[in-house]
């Protein structure tokens, strides 16, 4: 399906076999569905919490590169994996634009000062001025990648240019997006342009992280089904569109959650990937998304606290419904109360699966 990235891709391991998850997501036929768990690297391993509480300060914990690569690698030591994601966070992109934020135990990001219009979106630094105080990231993905030894790929990530600009208009999660949705509609331009700073942005820190030993990269819309389609198509695609061009020599993933109405345009980006969250038939995202790409999920994270027979019949039956191109997940990250034994009984059952 998708040669030249392909290639370009696997050259960077030694191995004699090509990982079965860089395989997967570049096209090929593989003899199971890869798995792996957004979110995996923080929040559900006995060993991560104890990693955390050396770091009263999330922020300190992030920018410690020996430890966030330690935690990167804790679920392909414990779990079994088949993909590592740097251990990092969405908002490292606004904090080094000069939004500053908190994260507020047991609450979530909050953001002192959030963007009101114009005035504040010029004080903003972007491209590389902005990507230049991210080298934190860049050293926990160089460690991580030498202490993986090749084992699996290491994935790189951002937030989308629609999420990230939600958390710096709203200051935080919320309940309607009323304040970033109010932007699009009544100072479309100034939008732009604050989409536009965290675009080039985004686009040099990731060129900084598949550098850096990123093998593929999943880009995280997480508030996309915030939006009506022809917002997303205005306020979201395009920007999108300009980071897969920029990235043509890794895999890249798009994962826009709540997004269902938006599969066609998604299906015509430049990315190897789609994700999809546990509200979407795999049977409907494949008619819209098309043949070319491979399909990720999509298997509610809820279903991990059931008995473990249960979630080895509705992880089987997922992949079945997917049949092949399709890299097993959940609909969104695994949820912090999740108990091990389903994450196991998950990873098992895909492992075990053949075709
Ligand atoms: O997969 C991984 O675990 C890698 C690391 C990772 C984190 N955040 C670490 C983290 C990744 C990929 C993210 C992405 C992220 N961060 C998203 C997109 C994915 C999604 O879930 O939709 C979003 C929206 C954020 C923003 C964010 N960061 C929120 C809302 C919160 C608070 C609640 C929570 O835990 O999700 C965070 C904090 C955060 N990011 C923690 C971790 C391990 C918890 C911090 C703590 O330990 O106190």
């Amino acid at each position: 399906m998708t040669e030249p990235t392909a290639e370009k891709a696997k050259s960077s391991f030694t191995q004699t076999t090509t990982p079965l998850f860089l395989r997967a997501a570049t096209g090929e036929l593989t003899e199971r569905p890869p798995v792996w768990l957004m979110r995996q690297a923080g929040r559900i391993l006995p060993q991560y919490r104890a990693l955390r509480a050396r770091f009263p300060d999330f922020k300190v914990f992030v920018k410690t590169p020996e430890a966030a690569a330690e935690a990167t690698l804790q679920p392909v030591d414990e779990l079994g994996v088949d993909a590592a994601i740097i251990f990092s966070d969405i908002l490292v992109i606004p904090e080094a634009m000069g939004l500053d934020y908190e994260m507020v135990e047991a609450k979530g990001p909050r953001f002192p000062k959030v963007i009101e219009g114009k005035g504040d979106i010029e004080q903003l630094r972007s491209g590389h001025a902005a990507a230049g105080s991210l080298e934190y990231v860049f050293d926990a993905l160089k460690i991580a990648k030498k202490d993986l030894e090749g084992r699996v790929p290491l994935i790189g990530f951002a937030g989308a240019p629609w999420t990230i600009f939600a958390y710096m208009v709203e200051g935080g999660g919320s309940k309607t997006f009323s304040r970033a949705r109010r932007m699009l509609y009544a100072a479309p331009e100034a939008a732009h342009t604050l989409l536009q700073k965290i675009t080039d942005t985004t686009i040099e820190y990731l060129k900084g992280q598949v550098a850096s030993g990123a093998d593929l990269l999943q880009l995280f819309d997480s508030w996309a089904g915030e939006l009506p389609p022809e917002h997303y198509r205005i306020f979201a695609i395009p920007y999108l569109q300009q980071i897969c061009e920029a990235l043509p020599d890794v895999p890249k993933t798009v994962f826009a959650k709540g997004a269902w109405f938006a599969l066609e345009d998604i299906g015509e980006l430049p990315c190897e990937v789609v994700g999809l969250d546990w509200n979407i038939p795999p049977a409907f995202a494949r008619a819209r998304v098309g043949e070319g790409k491979v399909l990720q999920g999509n298997l509610d994270p809820c279903c991990l606290y059931a008995h473990p027979d249960v979630i080895a019949t509705e992880t089987g039956e997922m992949i079945r419904r997917f049949g092949r191109h399709h890299i097993a997940n959940l609909g969104h990250g695994v949820y912090p109360d999740t108990p091990l034994d389903g994450v196991r009984a998950f990873v098992d059952t895909v492992k075990s699966f053949s075709w």
